[in-house]
């Protein structure tokens, strides 16, 4: 199965689809995470974004086409995979459908998790304290929410006019957003 995990920043993206993977057998693609590991190996890659990161800002479109094309070209995501974090503009959506359509590997579903602002940085400010992510301070926290309400909703209907969205309610226990998150791909 092939996923797109839309939401805002602290929706809870991440936390799920380490659990959707074990439940659909496919690997989580963040690109989040990818750019978090070049930052922290030091990559040419990783110095490039390390700013732009901490401020909350989007690293450039061409930049993250080539790592996702990389990430998607590898032989493990040929049964499918949970992408997190991509794409964010619509810029990114055109490229994806491009990058997917060469690949032979369409998309079954984007889902969102919806959760209200208050409870995002309210989650955030509580991984800030626990975790110490450079952008989970409160401005960059403030930028990333500017950034998603203006450059990454019109994401969200994109899909929704390719009628590919599918919403979830984000707000309750890990468990419960699983059982609704599995209920809404069925
Ligand atoms: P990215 O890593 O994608 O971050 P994000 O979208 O800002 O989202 P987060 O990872 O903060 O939140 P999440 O939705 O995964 O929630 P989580 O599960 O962690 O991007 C980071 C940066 O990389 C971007 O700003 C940009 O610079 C760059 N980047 C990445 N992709 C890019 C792209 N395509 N183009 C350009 N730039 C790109 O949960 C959050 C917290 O809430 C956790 O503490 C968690 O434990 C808690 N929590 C989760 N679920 C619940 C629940 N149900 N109840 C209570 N607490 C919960
Ligand atoms: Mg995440």
């Amino acid at each position: 199965m092939r996923i797109v995990l839309l939401g805002a920043p602290g929706s809870g993206k991440g936390t799920q689809a380490a659990r959707l993977k074990e439940a659909l057998g496919v690997p989580h693609v963040s690109t989040g995470e990818m750019l978090r590991q070049a930052v922290a190996a030091g990559t040419p890659l990783g110095r490039q974004v390390k700013d732009v990161m901490a401020r909350g800002e989007l690293v450039s479109d061409a930049l993250m086409l080539d790592l996702l094309e990389e990430r998607l070209s590898r032989p493990d995501v040929s049964n499918g995979f949970i992408l997190d974090g991509y794409p964010r503009n619509l810029v990114q959506c055109q490229a994806l459908a491009a990058l997917l359509e060469r690949l032979g590997q369409p998309l079954d579903a984007a889902v969102l998790l919806e959760v209200p602002v208050a409870m995002l940085i309210e989650r955030l400010a509580g991984r800030a304290a626990q975790e110490g992510r450079s952008d989970d301070s409160p401005e960059a926290v403030k930028q990333r929410l500017r950034v998603y309400e203006s450059q990454t909703a019109p994401v969200v209907e994109y899909f929704a006019a390719q009628s590919r969205l599918r919403r979830v309610d984000g707000v309750g226990t890990v468990e419960e957003v699983s059982e609704r998150l599995l209920a809404a791909l069925r």
